[in-house]
């Protein structure tokens, strides 16, 4: 039995994101980013009526775990945009970054989107594998965009995909 619990594979699906959420995606977001948002800020803005966004839970887990994945986006007159995305580092290149965009696109197409933008850090080799492999294409840069907590400034990408 326990043999079979400690070699049991993550099985993982991926739901809408609601208000109850915020604060296991804030504590994500802090993990996997220098500059975290507060629970509060991903509250305001999933309350927010062209906001949306979708989490990753694990289906076949005994215990409570923490959120493997989350993406949060927005669609306004036919223009979509992800506001952020990330999956926990123990899960990284097991598809969910790649199920949570998916998600999201369906979505943002759903209500009426035309493109989906997105901006990255140039030096942000996953994200950048990620976007590429989903379609993904560079529209524009922004050098000097992003500054990390030591002060260290790095370059923006624009990206783009359309929605067919
Ligand atoms: C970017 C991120 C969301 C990717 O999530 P993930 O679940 O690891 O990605 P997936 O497993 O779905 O990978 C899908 C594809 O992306 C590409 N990719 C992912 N990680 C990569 C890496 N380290 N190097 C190169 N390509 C990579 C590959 O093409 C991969 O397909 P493959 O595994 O069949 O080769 C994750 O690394 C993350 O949370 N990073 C920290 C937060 C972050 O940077 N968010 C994006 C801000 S713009």
């Amino acid at each position: 039995m326990l043999e079979s619990y400690l070699t049991l594979k993550a099985e993982f699906e991926i739901i809408p994101m609601d208000a109850d959420d915020c604060r296991a995606v804030s504590i994500l977001h802090g993990e996997r980013f220098a500059r975290p948002w507060g629970d509060g800020e991903f509250y305001s803005l999933l309350t927010q009526s062209n906001v949306f966004g979708f989490v990753a839970r694990q289906t076949n887990a005994f215990l409570k775990k923490p959120l493997p994945g989350f993406v949060l986006a927005r669609e306004v007159a036919g223009e979509a945009e992800i506001l952020t995305v990330a999956v926990q580092a123990k899960v990284e290149r097991s598809g969910l970054g790649w199920r949570l965009m998916q998600a999201a696109m369906r979505e943002a197409k759903q209500r009426g989107g035309e493109s989906i933008f997105l901006e990255v850090d140039a030096g942000n080799v996953s994200a950048l594998g990620l976007y590429r492999k989903l379609g993904f294409d560079q529209v524009g840069e922004r050098r000097g965009y992003y500054k990390d907590v030591s002060g260290a400034v790095s370059t923006a990408l624009v990206m783009k995909r359309v929605l067919r």
